[in-house]
């Protein structure tokens, strides 16, 4: 039994894990790099790591085609229900649940998670999944670099998503940092070159990554997948 991690650009995945479909952060609609058309994507659940529009995304709109159950901090599930959406599972920051898929715990973001009608959003995570047969996949969310990414790490984390973009989260050289603390078997760049202002060489960061820790780096292309 593995998980199949897919890409779709930016930050928006959907994975394949313990017989369930999982989207996190569906920004399909008006995501430049995205290859699949929102109305074909299946999902049981959903996973929301902020507020912002490009990882909302849509959310709302999958959620009731799907009728799958979304998952988030309790200000965007509260929103979402304001949304007509019904079926959500709130957790927080700290907090871990043991879900049909696996465990999901949410982690800290340094960021920002104000809702695209502005409302108050809460407080940004990442997500860390421990699969049913025990992989460990971390996505950091929209975050700049922190110390405590170490704890994380001690965890002993498979495979991370980490954001090099710079302008709105961690750069290139933080996300090196990030790499050295994580001490992920797998790290795989996101959230950038979306757009002009977080543009990057990131066949010059894999090579860093590569030289400076034992991780394993992998550039997807959007559309690619990875099997743990
Ligand atoms: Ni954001
Ligand atoms: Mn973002």
């Amino acid at each position: 039994m593995s998980t199949k991690v897919t890409w779709h650009g930016h930050a928006t995945f959907d994975l394949e894990t313990g017989g369930y479909r999982l989207l996190v952060d569906p920004y399909f609609s008006g995501n430049p790099l995205v290859k699949v058309d929102k109305n074909s994507v299946q999902a049981d659940f959903i996973l929301v790591t902020h507020g912002h529009g490009d990882h909302v995304g849509d959310t709302v709109e999958i959620a009731k085609r799907t009728g799958a159950m979304v998952i988030a901090n309790t200000e965007i599930v509260r929103w979402l229900g304001k949304q007509g959406v019904q079926k959500t599972h709130p957790q927080h920051i700290g907090g871990g649940y043991q879900h049909p898929f696996g465990y999901l715990k949410l982690t800290q973001a340094f960021h920002g998670s104000s809702l695209p009608d502005g409302s108050y959003g809460g407080m940004p995570a990442g997500l860390l999944l421990t699969t049913k047969d025990g992989i460990k996949i971390y996505f950091a969310g929209d975050t700049g670099l922190f110390g405590d990414m170490a704890l994380y790490g001690d965890e002993g984390i498979d495979l991370a998503f980490i954001p090099i973009g710079d302008n709105y989260t961690m750069g290139p050289e933080d996300a090196l940092r990030a790499v050295r603390l994580l001490r992920p078997k797998i790290v795989v760049p996101i959230h950038y070159s979306t757009w002009d202002i977080i543009a990057q060489d990131v066949q010059a960061w894999a090579s860093k990554a590569a030289e400076i820790s034992k991780t394993q780096v992998q550039v997807l292309e959007p559309g690619d997948s990875i099997s743990v």
